[in-house]
């Protein structure tokens, strides 16, 4: 076996990028990691504990105490808080409201970037490669990852996907009622990641006007292209 294959995957949500990550994940028979759960899980556990979110440094602390295990077969995909799975409980309202504040604490994300990037390097041994999505991955956790990709897609195109996911709908009520959870919660986010544009040597697709299929197609491209090149 050659040198394990990382592939970083970054973009806002409404991208397509978790459902994309692991389509190419699978088919390249590579493990994945999906970098968003573990903030959902932390804020979870605060959650659960009463933890105050704005207390950073108790968040912090709570981050460095986490009992947390990624399950990164990306045909199953798991997260478990200390031997409980927590995943469906990370993504309710309550804990999609509440991730910002947690993800945007400056004393948490270098907590939980360096547990990401001892498991990419854990995962991608066993499996040969791995897969993993966030918002950070192609510029502070993986910056030297073989292939780095950000898939983007216009406003309404996100706001749409992801009112069909949230709604079961993507009539105009249902997307106004999406827009403030998305809207608001990507521009908080990108307060402290660089996630709107891509950065040097990062391959940019937008998948505004693609299928999931197309989009797929695209990355294993992106992917092709840069393997070749090495
Ligand atoms: O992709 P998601 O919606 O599951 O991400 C959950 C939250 O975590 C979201 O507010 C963005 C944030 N996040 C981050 O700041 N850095 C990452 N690498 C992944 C997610």
């Amino acid at each position: 076996m050659g040198t394990p294959l990382t592939i970083a995957i970054d973009g806002p949500s409404g991208s397509g990028k978790s459902t994309v990550a692991r389509a190419v994940a699978t088919r390249l028979g590579l493990g994945y990691l999906d970098t968003g759960a573990m903030y959902r899980a932390l804020t979870w556990s605060c959650l659960e504990r009463g933890v105050d979110l704005t207390d950073r440094a108790a968040v912090a602390q709570a981050a460095r105490d986490l009992p947390l295990a990624m399950g990164t077969d990306p045909a199953a995909p798991s997260v478990t808080v200390d031997g409980t799975d927590v995943g469906a409980a990370i993504r309710t309202t309550a804990v999609s409201s509440a991730v910002s504040a947690v993800a945007t604490n400056l004393e948490v994300r270098p907590v939980l970037q360096r547990l990401q990037r001892q498991l990419i390097e854990d995962v991608a041994a066993r499996a040969g490669g791995v897969v993993a999505e966030g918002r950070d991955i192609t510029t502070v956790v993986a910056p030297d990852a073989r292939v780095r990709v950000l898939l983007t897609a216009s406003e309404e195109a996100r706001l749409r996907r992801r009112s069909a996911e949230l709604h079961g709908s993507a009539d105009a009520a249902a997307v106004e009622a999406t827009r403030d959870q998305v809207v608001r919660r990507d521009r908080d986010d990108s307060t402290v990641s660089a996630f709107t544009r891509a950065a040097d040597g990062v391959a940019l697709v937008d998948t505004s006007e693609l299928g999931l299929e197309e989009s797929i197609a695209a990355v294993l491209d992106v992917v092709a292209q840069r393997t070749a090149a090495s």
